[in-house]
């Protein structure tokens, strides 16, 4: 059976030039990964390791370099239709629910517009949007219609972003850390929101998050990003009970626990930043496990029968759990 979603090789590099000169970076690398309906993906990855690119490359807002993204099994680069119709296939949340609402247009016609742009709605809009803004718990939706993005709090906003996002019966929804600019609470109602969405509308999930306590409280599998690269991979509670890459263990230890950091996860984290190296794995540098061969031979994934994969060449050599 074909995936919803099938992610092969994918990779972005970007290209910029100063002074007649051409300079490349490679953002992300060889991504593979599949979603299923109802399944809950979680990103999980500090600044600057991937995650954004990733989904701007799964929503087509920019193209991959390297691989390709397959929806039912149609390819999004050699389909140009599918590209056409993407946005009712997948939808982005942005991180950011201040910056996505137009501040000029009620929203009304911000949840609305979308519906006739892309057909949904033929003539008035006004009984579909009340009805998206009851699904999101904007309640009584009469109360929210007229009113502008300044009328409302932070919460509140990002419920319309999840309204105007829903009203194209998307089969994925991308949520780029969307709790990160709310407080923790109202944060927690989002996420509650997002599920039991995904269950009422027969959605699946990507999470883009910085943080594994997230990840694990709304997902069925976890990638774990570093650099550009799949550190690991696999279901919610193995990964997070046994994790096998020293990054993965990093991040579990990060997690604020005043008691149980030691010496060693400091010195990791006080290296947060620093540049990646260019040879051997891009962790080795802040991993306390390295040796010889990290910092000089690339390292390739290990993929084993439970559906897990670990991008470390100490796995299966004594460094694994
Ligand atoms: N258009 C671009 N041109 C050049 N480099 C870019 C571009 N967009 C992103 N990058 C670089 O790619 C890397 C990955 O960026 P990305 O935004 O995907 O990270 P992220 O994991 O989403 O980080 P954050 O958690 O801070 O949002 C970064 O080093 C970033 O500077
Ligand atoms: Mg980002």
């Amino acid at each position: 059976m074909k995936s919803l979603l099938q992610v092969s090789g994918l990779g972005k590099t970007f290209t910029s030039r100063s002074m007649l000169k051409k300079k490349e970076f490679q953002a992300v690398r060889n991504i593979h990964f599949g979603l299923e309906p109802g399944e809950v993906l979680a990103i999980v990855g500090e600044s600057g390791s991937g995650k954004s690119t990733i989904a701007r490359m799964l929503t087509n807002l920019i193209p991959a370099t390297d691989g390709d993204i397959y929806y039912n099994g149609e390819s999004l680069k050699r389909n140009r239709r599918l590209r056409q119709t993407l946005p009712t296939f997948v939808q982005m949340i942005f991180q950011d629910p201040f910056a996505a609402l137009n501040p000029h247009h009620t929203i009304g016609y911000i949840v609305g517009r979308p519906l006739q742009v892309q057909r949904q709605v033929k003539g008035d809009t006004r009984p579909r949007v009340l009805e998206l803004l009851n699904k999101v718990g904007l309640t009584p939706a009469e109360d929210f219609i007229d009113k502008y993005p300044y009328q409302l709090s932070g919460g509140q906003k990002q419920r319309v972003v999840i309204a105007k996002v829903l009203g194209l019966n998307p089969k994925v929804i991308i949520a780029d850390e969307p709790t990160s600019m709310l407080d923790v609470s109202i944060g927690v109602d989002i996420m509650n929101l997002l599920l039991d969405l995904k269950d009422k509308e027969n959605l699946s999930l990507i999470l883009i998050t910085h943080n594994l306590g997230s990840a694990r409280y709304m997902a069925d599998r976890i990638m774990v990003m570093y650099a550009g690269q799949m550190m690991e991979y696999g279901p919610t509670e193995e990964l997070i009970q046994h994790p096998r890459h020293p990054y993965t263990k990093l991040l579990l230890h990060s997690s604020p626990d005043p008691w149980r950091e030691t010496e060693e996860q400091e010195k990791m984290l006080d290296r947060q930043g620093e540049p990646v190296p260019d040879a051997g794995c891009s962790f080795y540098h802040r991993c306390p496990s390295a040796s010889g061969v990290c910092r000089t031979t690339r390292v390739e994934a290990v993929s084993t029968e439970d559906g897990r994969s670990v991008l470390c060449h100490l796995y299966g050599q004594g460094g694994d759990q």
